[in-house]
């Protein structure tokens, strides 16, 4: 069983030996592997029983290492890292050959990000590789924001487990590639794209949906839990489920029902984001049968909301 703890030189030593390890970040918990070792990335892909189309993201403590990775960084991918890295935001680069094809699923772009959690930023600092990083969840399933989700999941495939605590993002990186000068976001996440318009200028959305896609993180049904999930009006749902075993899980108001998980009271979309793999985690582990949702408000972290909600009612 993948114990839990906070042994940075443990993980480290585990990462070596071309091990994977549950690591904390800002957004989800990732499940870690050398991104330079074949060996690593593949058990990543057989741990998570991913297919292995879809690529992996590099995760690197700085970007002096960015830079020996990548053959060129557009301007405004520069910017977008002044200004939001560490942080919550992927972005795709040309690699150059250090970077195995195996990691990027044959393309000539990898996605790198800088995480922004003091754990991890010194892990890959006491690294000589960066670090391969899907979200630590059997694929399909709803993201890790705990070190105890992923010892839930996955604990009996790794040897350990790094706790950094809850995740304070809790929604997965956003997406972004320069091209000719344009900047593109491949999936919404953690950082909005009001925050990203205002240091580039507007962006333009190409979220790949089909089964076969370039940016599969997604793909259609994903995000998943093992319940059916319905969204709607909630009051209307709520009579039209009467019968049925049902959960709800609400933006800020609540029902009078005896499930209800409220993301926020208040009405923060930062907070609402930050509980909702978590909120969907506890509400799928209960004895019911369905659980009804409504979308957020679509603007800043709300976007990202409901696109995962969509993801997990595609089923
Ligand atoms: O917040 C995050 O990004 C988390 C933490 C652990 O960093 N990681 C994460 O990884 O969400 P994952 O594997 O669950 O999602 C990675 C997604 C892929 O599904 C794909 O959509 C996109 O990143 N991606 C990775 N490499 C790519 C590439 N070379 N070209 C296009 N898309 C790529
Ligand atoms: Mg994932």
């Amino acid at each position: 069983m993948g114990d839990i703890g906070t042994d940075i030189d443990f993980a480290a030593q585990c990462l070596n030996s071309n091990q994977v390890v549950g690591i904390p970040t800002e957004t989800v918990y990732g499940l870690a592997g050398n991104a330079l070792s074949i060996e690593a990335i593949s058990k990543i892909y057989e741990v998570k029983d991913r297919p292995s189309f879809d690529p992996l993201i590099a995760h690197v403590p700085s970007l002096a290492s960015l830079h020996t990775f990548v053959k060129e960084v557009p301007e405004k991918a520069m910017a977008l890292a002044d200004e939001f890295w560490p942080g919550p935001l992927t972005m795709l680069f040309e690699k150059n050959e250090r970077i195995p094809d195996l990691l990027t699923s044959g393309s000539p772009k990898v996605a790198i990000r800088i995480p922004d959690h003091p754990m991890t930023l010194a892990l890959l600092k006491a690294l000589d590789f960066p670090l391969a990083a899907p979200s630590a969840n059997p694929f399909g399933y709803v993201s890790p924001t705990s070190a105890k989700h992923v010892q839930d999941q996955l604990g009996d495939k790794v040897p350990y487990i790094l706790n950094g605590g809850s995740a304070s993002v809790g929604i997965e990186s956003t997406i972004v590639s320069i091209q000719k000068e344009k900047t593109i976001i491949h999936r919404l996440g953690g950082l909005p794209i009001e925050a990203i318009e205002k240091v580039v200028g507007p962006v333009k959305l190409e979220l790949n949906q089909s089964s076969n896609p370039v940016a599969p993180g997604m793909i259609k049904s994903h995000y998943a839990p093992h319940k059916k999930v319905i969204i709607g009006d909630i009051e209307q749902l709520i009579e039209e489920y009467r019968g049925e075993k049902i959960a709800v899980l609400s933006y800020k108001d609540q029902y009078p029902i005896e499930h209800n998980c409220v993301l926020s009271k208040r009405g923060s979309l930062i907070e609402a984001a930050s509980h909702l793999f978590q909120a969907l985690r506890q509400l799928d582990a209960l004895n019911i049968d369905v659980i009804l949702t409504e979308f957020f408000p679509d603007e800043g972290l709300g976007r990202a909301v409901n696109d995962r909600l969509a993801r997990a009612a595609a089923k």
